[in-house]
């Protein structure tokens, strides 16, 4: 369930019976020539909805927007700082910490929010802590972070679909999911694409990215994706991530 399409009084009963929240995160980045600028922030946003589905779980706003410094090359891309992203991530927590919620479930679309997401999470761990009541740095609030490609039943489909092709950056997989989910944003034209760029790994800045990946992917072969491997993905990705989900929720 939403928290957005519920009432104050829904969300207080909830409380009763469960302090775990879902916390859908991604970016507004592009994509290559065939993904969506929303990709990551559609993809972590609806798996989670999916996930809370399963788990019978609210599911909190999707930080939408998140670390894409390295993507502003390209035309429509969005970012927060580091700096301004751990701001976020804490203030939402903390939102949500204040009712009495105490398990934050983040499912991520987008593997450049990973530094910064667990960044955000020791400083809330450190500034949660009970000082004084003998737990010394235990904190009140437990956070989990899910990758919703990287469980490993989703993985292995993932590999078995389109093994080393599926890339690192606007990867198969991802475009396959919002094929899936958006039926009429399916973007053609894909045979104009060249073949993937040799180039693999680091970069320095915007311009470097670009200069290295001149269509926006990395390594991926984003005209493979298709609606029915999104859907087998997504049912996947949401089965496993609401099994953890509930082991993470009864966790002591
Ligand atoms: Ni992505």
């Amino acid at each position: 369930m939403l928290l957005h399409m519920m009432t104050w009084a829904e969300v207080e009963a909830y409380l009763e019976r469960s302090t775990a929240v879902i916390v859908p995160i991604g970016s507004t980045e592009q994509h290559g020539p065939n993904g969506l600028v929303g990709t990551d922030a559609l993809c972590g946003e609806y798996i989670a909805k999916a996930t809370g589905e399963r788990a019978d779980a609210i599911v909190a706003p999707v930080i939408n927007v998140g670390m894409a410094q390295h993507h502003m090359a390209f035309t429509g891309s969005m970012t927060l700082k580091p700096s301004t992203l751990i701001l976020v991530i804490k203030e939402w927590v903390e939102s949500l910490a204040h009712h009495g919620f105490d398990r934050f479930f983040f499912v991520n679309g987008h593997g450049g929010n990973i530094t910064t997401i667990n960044a955000a999470f020791q400083e809330l761990y450190t500034e949660q802590s009970r000082e004084g009541t003998g737990g010394g740095n235990r904190p009140d609030i437990a956070c989990e972070l899910r990758n919703w490609w990287q469980g490993p039943k989703t993985n292995a489909a993932i590999r078995r679909l389109f093994g080393n092709r599926d890339g690192m950056h606007a990867t198969n997989s991802e475009i396959s999911v919002t094929q899936y989910l958006f039926p009429d944003h399916v973007k053609a034209g894909t045979e104009a694409m060249g073949p993937p760029s040799g180039v693999r790994g680091g970069w320095t800045d915007a311009a470097d990215y670009r200069a290295k990946f001149p269509d926006g992917r990395i390594g991926s072969h984003p005209w493979e994706a298709n609606p029915e491997a999104g859907k087998e993905l997504y049912e996947l990705a949401a089965d496993e991530l609401a099994e953890l989900f509930t082991g993470f929720a009864a966790r002591e």
